[in-house]
C-alpha cells in the first residue's frame, strides 16, 4: 500500500502490509498475525511527526480506535478520555467548548490522540504532561493491556518513555486532567502579542485556542496545504556556561534559562545561518518558521532528510551546536 497520503510530509513510500484498527480486538488480532508472521510493526496516527527514508517492510498498522468521554466530573473539573485514534485538535476545541481548561494553548496541533504523549507535545507555554493522568497502551512483551500512570511515561521536553522505548508500547487511549477553574496560560510571548490590551478576565478556554490558531495560522505551514512536519528539530538545551560563551560571540542569541541549563531557539540558529525560506527545487525551509522543513514538490524522504543533515552542519560549523531532530525517521 502506498503510504503518501498517510504522511504529512506526503513523502512517497510503501509498507508491505497495512491494516486499520478500530478495537482493542482487532489491535491484538494484527500484533498476532505479525508475530506468527514474523513481521515488523509500526503504528502511524496521522503521520504528522515522521520521515519515511524508505519504504516499510512489515506491517504498517492504522490507530483508529475512537473513544471521547468524561469521567469523574466534579464542580472544579473532569477528566476527558480519548481513544488513541481521535484526532487531537477535534478534542482540544471539544474539551473548550464544554468550558474545560488546560489543552487550550494546544490547539491546531496535528495528529491523534494517541501520538500525543509519545513526544509529549507542547505549544505556547504548554506541555500535554501538565494534564495527563495516564495512558492505556498495550504492552507487547506481555500481551497485556496497561496502565501507565504520569509518572511512569518519564516525559521531558518533546520526550517520553514511548520515544525512547518504541518497540515496547502501543497506545490505545489517554486520560486528561481538566479544570473549569485553572488560570489560563497567557504568558508565552506571541500569545501575549497577540492579546495586546484585551481584558484578560473575558478570555476562556474557547477565546485563548481561537487565539492560539490565529498565531499557527499566521506562522506555521497548514500541512494540509503545505506539506510538513511542524518543527524538524529540537530546541537545543545548553549548560550555562555554553551559553555564557556563545552569548559573548552572538548577543542577540535568542533563549530561555530553565534550571541551570538553557535552552536555545533553534529556529533563531537556523534563521541566522541564512536557511529561512530556502529552497531547492523540491524541499525547502518555511519562510515565516525556520524550524520547519517543507516538501515543495515531489521530494522524497531523503531529500528531506539531506536538507536537515546541512542545516545541522552549518549550525555546527557557526554555533558550536548540536541539533537534535524532532520526528521519528522510519524505514532506514
Ligand atoms: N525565530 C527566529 N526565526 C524564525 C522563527 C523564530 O529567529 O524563523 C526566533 C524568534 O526570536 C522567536 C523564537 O525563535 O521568538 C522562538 O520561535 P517560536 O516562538 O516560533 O517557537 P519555537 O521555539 O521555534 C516551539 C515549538 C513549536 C511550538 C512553538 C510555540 C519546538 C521544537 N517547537 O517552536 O512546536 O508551536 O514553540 O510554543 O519546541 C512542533 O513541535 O512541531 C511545533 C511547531
Amino acid at each position: 500500500i502506498d503510504l503518501t497520503e498517510l504522511n504529512t510530509l506526503r513523502v512517497s513510500a510503501t509498507a508491505r502490509y497495512y491494516m486499520e484498527v478500530e478495537t482493542l480486538d482487532d489491535l491484538a488480532r494484527a500484533l498476532a498475525w505479525a508475530q506468527e508472521n514474523g513481521h515488523r510493526v509500526l503504528v502511524l496516527g496521522s503521520g504528522s511527526n515522521l520521515v519515511f527514508a524508505g519504504d516499510y517492510a512489515g506491517l504498517v498498522i492504522r490507530m483508529r480506535i475512537a473513544a471521547r468521554y468524561w469521567e469523574q466530573v466534579d464542580d472544579t473539573g473532569a477528566t476527558l478520555v480519548l481513544g488513541a485514534g481521535e484526532n487531537w485538535h477535534d478534542a482540544v476545541l471539544y474539551a473548550a467548548r464544554c468550558g474545560y481548561r488546560g489543552i487550550e494553548n494546544l490547539a491546531l496541533i496535528p495528529g491523534t490522540a494517541g501520538a500525543a504523549p509519545v513526544q509529549n507535545i507542547g505549544a505556547y507555554g504548554v506541555e500535554l504532561c501538565d494534564t495527563l493522568v495516564s495512558v492505556t497502551a498495550l504492552d507487547r512483551e506481555t500481551r497485556q493491556l496497561v496502565t501507565l500512570h504520569k509518572a511512569d511515561c518519564e516525559f521531558a521536553y518533546r520526550d517520553s518513555l514511548f520515544k525512547r522505548q518504541p518497540e515496547r508500547f502501543i497506545i490505545t487511549g489517554i486520560r486528561l486532567r481538566l479544570s473549569r477553574t485553572r488560570p489560563l496560560q497567557l504568558g508565552y510571548r506571541d500569545l501575549e502579542d497577540y492579546l495586546g490590551e484585551t481584558d484578560t478576565e473575558k478570555l476562556d478556554a474557547v477565546t485563548v485556542a481561537e487565539a492560539v490558531m490565529a498565531i499557527r495560522h499566521r506562522k506555521l505551514p497548514d500541512p494540509g496545504m503545505i506539506p510538513n512536519v511542524g518543527s524538524f528539530f529540537k530546541n537545543p538545551v545548553v549548560s550555562a556556561e555554553t551559553f555564557s560563551k556563545l552569548q559573548a560571540a552572538h548577543p542577540d542569541v535568542v533563549s530561555y534559562p530553565q534550571n541551570g541549563t538553557v535552552k536555545l531557539a533553534a529556529a533563531w540558529l537556523i534563521d541566522r545561518c541564512g536557511w529561512k525560506g530556502y529552497r531547492n527545487d523540491r524541499v525547502g525551509v518555511h519562510n515565516r518558521q525556520a524550524l520547519v522543513l517543507i516538501n515543495h514538490s515531489g521530494g522524497t524522504g531523503l531529500d528531506v532528510l539531506d536538507l536537515a543533515s546541512d542545516i545541522r552542519d552549518s549550525v555546527r560549523a557557526q554555533f558550536g551546536v548540536e541539533l537534535a531532530m524532532e520526528p521519528g525517521i522510519v524505514g532506514v
